[in-house]
């Protein structure tokens, strides 16, 4: 019934500071006012992950609901699974603002948030109050800016989240905590991963989630530790720090974590690269620059068995959704897959 409301409003939010909108879409998503209730998908969309079942593979990306305020609003919304966070152990208000910039015209976002969250009390509260009617949920964790010693916290959170998350992701990859992406070199890692593995012995899937801008070297070690130390997947990718000579906004200078449609080509290649590494060990899960069916479809075919999308749905609010799925419908049509399980891969073939 709200529908069209929710997507005449969305529009106009362009034109007000973009965290401001951010926080309002919020609201309106967990007072339950943005209400429409998504009609069942095609049969042609399912597909699953980590043995998890997903009725279309459209997935909501980490830090758009951090404190797990929205979970029913924004399943509601049509989307195949949500990843809420990145939250941190202790609550932190992030960098000063401004720190979210729109690049309209290079339909990308830069951001600079810093783990801005409630703390991982409030944020395990929210989860467990979920309900079974909102579908898969994952969390995604990180440290604090302050503080911080990963061996310690990453355990300490995936003890407190695994209880009410139906996969947790490891978050070695946000530009805009220092250090937080070094976390990423093989020793670093596999002391983190295996520092969970001892203190959490009983845990939901484990995703390790990747920046864009590794070099292809260090690829190749990730996935073998991340294998080795029983790493079920990997997200591929978060934002990247680099700048594409193509933009054209006047916020392309900005210090943070650039989105959207720059980040297509990168991160579909590195996925691709994981992809062939991976040789079906890590369940994939395809992030960057998703702003149509055939966006989508190209990250089936690199390898992902799910994708999850931000920029997009920033700017384009909820119509986003049932437009993405006709759209890939229309896709794997006119590719010739039969349905979304038949194109995973399709590439590495
Ligand atoms: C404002 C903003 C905040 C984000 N916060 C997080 C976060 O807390 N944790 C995380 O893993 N990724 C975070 N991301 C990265 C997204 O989850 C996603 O990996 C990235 O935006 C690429 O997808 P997109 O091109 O569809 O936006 C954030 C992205 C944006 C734009």
């Amino acid at each position: 019934m709200f529908f069209s409301l929710a997507t005449s409003l969305m529009p106009l939010m362009r034109w007000i500071d973009p965290e401001q909108a951010h926080r309002l879409s919020i609201a309106a998503l967990a007072s339950g006012l943005l209400n429409p209730t998504s009609s069942p998908d095609d049969q042609r969309l399912e597909t699953s992950f980590l043995g998890l079942r997903l009725p279309n593979p459209i997935g909501l990306a980490a830090g758009f609901d951090k404190n797990a305020v929205a979970i029913e609003g924004l399943s509601r919304l049509g989307f195949g699974f949500l990843e809420t966070g990145s939250v941190t152990p202790r609550p932190q208000d992030g960098n000063p603002r401004p720190r979210l910039f729109r690049l309209t015209a290079d339909r990308a976002v830069i951001n600079r948030m810093g783990f801005n969250n409630a703390g991982l009390d409030a944020y395990v509260q929210n989860l467990a109050k979920r309900r079974s009617t909102a579908g898969l949920v994952g969390a995604n964790v990180g440290i604090n800016k302050d503080g911080a010693d990963p061996l310690r916290d990453y355990p300490l959170l995936v003890r407190a989240v695994a209880p009410h998350a139906d996969y947790v992701v490891i978050n070695v990859s946000s530009p805009n905590t220092p250090g937080l992406r070094d976390l990423q070199a093989e020793d670093r890692l596999r002391a983190i991963l295996s520092s969970i593995a001892a203190a959490v012995p009983t845990r939901p899937p484990l995703l390790v989630k990747l920046a864009p801008d590794l070099a292809k070297e260090a690829v190749a070690r990730i996935v073998e530790t991340c294998v080795d130390e029983g790493v079920d997947g990997l997200i591929i990718s978060n934002t990247t720090i680099t700048r594409p000579a193509s933009l054209t906004s006047a916020h392309a200078s900005e210090t943070g974590g650039l989105s959207g449609a720059p980040l297509f080509e990168p991160s579909t290649d590195l996925l691709r690269q994981v992809a062939r590494l991976g040789r079906g060990r890590l369940a994939l899960i395809g992030v960057g620059g998703i702003f149509s069916g055939e966006d989508i479809l190209a990250k089936l075919r690199a390898g992902a068995s799910a994708v999850q999308l931000y920029s997009s749905f920033a700017y384009g609010g909820p119509a986003l959704i049932p437009r993405l799925k006709a759209e890939l419908l229309q896709s794997l049509d006119r590719h010739g897959f039969a349905n979304v399980t038949a194109a995973i891969g399709a590439d590495l073939r």
